[in-house]
């Protein structure tokens, strides 16, 4: 029996992976591993919205692989490569944006949200179902931030299936556990992000005692009980991490704390995060001490991601009706 095929994707955007991208993501996809036939990649095509230096770029898609590898994912078992070395990407992008609405592009929130900016940005989404389509996932983990690109992409999948011919695996829809959402500690109302960073976002590779100012430091709300309510959008947040990293359930957790104060609480979310980041740190700092073994990893990966895409791609030019070279 085939395994089904798992696909997602990482910005090297903002300096690293932050505590959502791990609990969100990153954190799930080392586990499917096991079961699944992978493919993990760095969106770096899609950081070229942001326009980040060159230079930075370049060093953070290396330190993106080297932190991906020390969150867990293994190139022996998963196809760990980078966007950009696939050139099929935007070609199969261009392809899928003759097909979506312009209106259907500017209903995505993360687009309305920046209120503009380049059409980079407004297409962002075509390339993100190009990625997932090239591949054709059954599954594609991401956080809840992501649910509205991957219906985008379900729906491109079925119009071009049903224009063209079935050609595209529809991925499943999203399906994940409430804590795919992980908050700003300084702003609960909003999630974590790279771009945010500032103390409300926890670095995966912070330093034991920047990571527990942070939580110390961590905006919580008017009364005393560890509780998650919707009027306690900090403390909620805190429980919710606290139960994402260590396996308890929320109300266990409110059970322990209870009649104890934000002190104790938050001492014992720092120590989960210290204890549960510090192998992380340990192996990104061998991995990234060897520029030349991530290379590697991104040449094999590219070879084995580039021998699907070039299939898919052969497939999607003769549907369409582009002619091949003869
Ligand atoms: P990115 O780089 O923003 O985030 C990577 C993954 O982390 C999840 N995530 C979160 N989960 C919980 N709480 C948060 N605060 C939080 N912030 C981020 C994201 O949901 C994501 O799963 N567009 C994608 C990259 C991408 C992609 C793809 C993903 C490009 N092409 C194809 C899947 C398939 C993004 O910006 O992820």
């Amino acid at each position: 029996m085939t395994r089904p095929r798992v696909l997602s994707g990482i910005q090297p955007t903002g300096p690293g992976a932050h505590l959502g991208n791990y609990l969100g993501a990153v954190r799930n996809w080392a586990v499917m591993q096991d079961e699944n036939d992978c493919f993990f990649f760095i969106a770096n095509l899609h950081s070229l919205t942001v326009t980040p230096d060159p230079a930075f770029l370049r060093e953070r898609t290396r330190g993106a692989l080297a932190e991906l590898l020390a969150m867990g994912l293994d190139p022996a078992r998963s196809t760990v490569f980078a966007q950009s070395h696939v050139h099929e990407h935007p070609e199969l992008a261009w392809v899928l944006g003759c097909l979506t609405g312009f209106g259907e592009a500017s209903r995505m929130t993360q687009f309305k949200d920046k209120g503009g900016g380049s059409v980079g940005f407004f297409f962002y989404p075509v390339l993100q179902a190009a990625d997932i389509l090239m591949y054709q996932a059954d599954a594609v983990p991401v956080g809840e931030d992501q649910r509205q690109h991957l219906e985008l992409t379900r729906d491109l999948a079925q119009r071009f299936n049903s224009r063209y011919g079935e050609t595209f695996t529809v991925p499943a829809a999203y399906a994940q556990r409430p804590a795919a959402r992980i908050k700003d500690l300084q702003e609960p109302s909003r999630k974590m992000s790279k771009s945010i960073g500032g103390n409300g976002t926890i670095w995966v590779l912070d330093e034991p005692t920047v990571l527990v100012k942070k939580v110390k430091s961590a905006v919580t709300d008017t009364g005393r009980e560890v509780r998650a309510a919707d009027d306690k959008p900090g403390v909620t947040n805190l429980l919710t991490i606290l139960s994402t990293a260590t396996g308890k359930e929320v109300t266990e957790l409110e059970k322990t704390y209870d009649g104890k104060g934000y002190g104790d609480f938050k001492a014992d979310v720092a120590d989960a995060l210290v204890e549960m980041f510090a192998p992380v740190r340990e192996r990104y700092a061998e991995l990234v001490a060897d520029p030349s073994y991530l290379d590697t990893v991104l040449a094999e990966g590219a070879a084995k991601a580039r021998a699907v895409a070039v299939t898919t791609m052969s497939t999607v030019r003769e549907r369409i009706g582009l002619l091949a070279p003869q």
